[in-house]
Formats: C-alpha cells, structure tokens, sequence
C-alpha cells in the first residue's frame, strides 16, 4: 500500500491543485492532502479549518474515495514519518517553482532520505494559476469560477462580497 503526501497551504484550494488530486489519488493507494498551519504566519485568507472543509468539498465533488484531508503544524518532512507516508507530492508550475521546491526537496532529503518527492505538472490551462493570484483578482471583485470551484468561489464571494 502506497501512501502519498500532499503537503500545501491551498488558500484556498484551485483548480490547479484539485487537478493534481485527481491524478495523485489515481497513482496511490492513498493520498493524504495535509494542510500547513504556520500560527507564525497568520495572515492566510482561511483559517486552516476552512481550507480544510473546502478541500473536502472538493474529494466529495470529485468522488475519489481513497482520498483524507488533515491539517498539520511543524515540517512537513516530519510529519509525513507520523503518518506512514512513503512519498511527497509537490506541484511543479512555471520555472519560478524550480528553485523553491529543489530547496525544500534537498533539505526534507536530509533529514529523511527515504522519502521521495514526486513533482507533477499541472494540465496547461493552470500552469499560471496560483492562489495568491485567486485571492488578488476576488480581493477586487474579479470573477474566479475559471480557477476555482463553485463552492470556493462562493466562499470568496462571502469574503469579498463580489
Ligand atoms: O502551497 P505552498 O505554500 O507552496 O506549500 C508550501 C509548504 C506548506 C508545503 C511548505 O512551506 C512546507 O512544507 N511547510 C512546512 C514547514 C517545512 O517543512 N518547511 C520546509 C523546510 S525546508
């Protein structure tokens, strides 16, 4: 059995990310989505239980059923020992992601050389798409339904009152 980690902010969830949930689900036993809380970082848009609800509303719409979502605080490269995962799978956008993810790939590989990362490219249509770039265009009353769900468009609705 094959566990898969997707470790990410996803604030909120697109649908860049929701791609990349539909194909990891398809190449794992099991995928778990974990959700990065940095309570040193409080300037998210979501709080982590919001994000959390919204990416579940995605599994349900999406109907994968080897799918869980969770929420995490720490490194990702610890937590994924304390789940059982046996691989990471990150998103690989624009060269601009490059030199991030290397780094975070190097320094999770030093402290657990057994856990891979799996890089994914998203379908083309998102290879721009990012959710600080959702949360810009809502912030100033921009339709999203291209880049996110009805329901996370709704939420941002709810915020920006779009
Ligand atoms: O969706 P994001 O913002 O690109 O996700 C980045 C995330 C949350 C996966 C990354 O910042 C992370 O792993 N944070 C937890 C702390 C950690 O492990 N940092 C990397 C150490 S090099």
């Amino acid at each position: 059995m094959t566990v898969a980690l997707y470790p990410g902010s996803f604030d909120p969830v697109t649908k860049g990310h929701e791609d990349l949930i539909r194909r990891g689900a398809s190449l794992f036993d099991s995928l778990i989505i974990a959700v990065a809380h940095n309570p040193a970082k409080p300037n998210s848009l979501f709080t982590p239980e919001v994000r959390m609800i919204m990416l579940n509303e995605s599994i349900v719409k999406m109907g994968l059923q080897n799918v869980t979502v969770t929420s995490f605080t720490g490194l990702t490269v610890h937590f994924a020992k304390s789940v059982g995962a046996d691989c990471l799978i990150r998103g690989l956008r624009v060269i601009s992601d490059f030199e991030y993810e290397c780094s975070m790939y190097q320094a999770n590989a030093k402290i657990n050389p057994h856990l891979d990362t799996f890089f994914m490219m998203p379908s083309l249509e998102f290879q721009f798409l990012s959710s600080r770039l959702v949360r810009e265009l809502a912030s100033h009353h921009e339709p999203v339904g291209t880049y996110v769900s009805p329901h996370v468009a709704k939420a941002l609705k709810d915020i920006y009152h779009t």
